[in-house]
């Protein structure tokens, strides 16, 4: 799916970025997503946030699994 039109920058090509290590910024930079009409801005954010977030929330709920076992 194309997130940016204006710079056709595909979800799963701002996902690969995000697991990477890559803030918004960081990714805004490297792709160009966001940096014309913004239209894409929030969903481009939306991406990346899920994708940072995903690691260590798994890493919390094994950490509260081991305690509580
Ligand atoms: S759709 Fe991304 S800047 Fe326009």
């Amino acid at each position: 799916m194309i997130v940016c039109v204006c710079h056709r920058v595909s979800d799963r090509e701002i996902a690969r970025h995000a697991k990477l290590g890559l803030g918004f910024d960081d990714i805004q930079f490297e792709l160009g997503v966001a940096t014309q009409c913004g239209q894409c801005e929030s969903c481009a954010r939306d991406i990346v946030d899920q994708c940072c977030k995903s690691q260590p929330v798994a890493a919390i709920r094994i950490a509260e699994g081991s305690h509580h076992v």
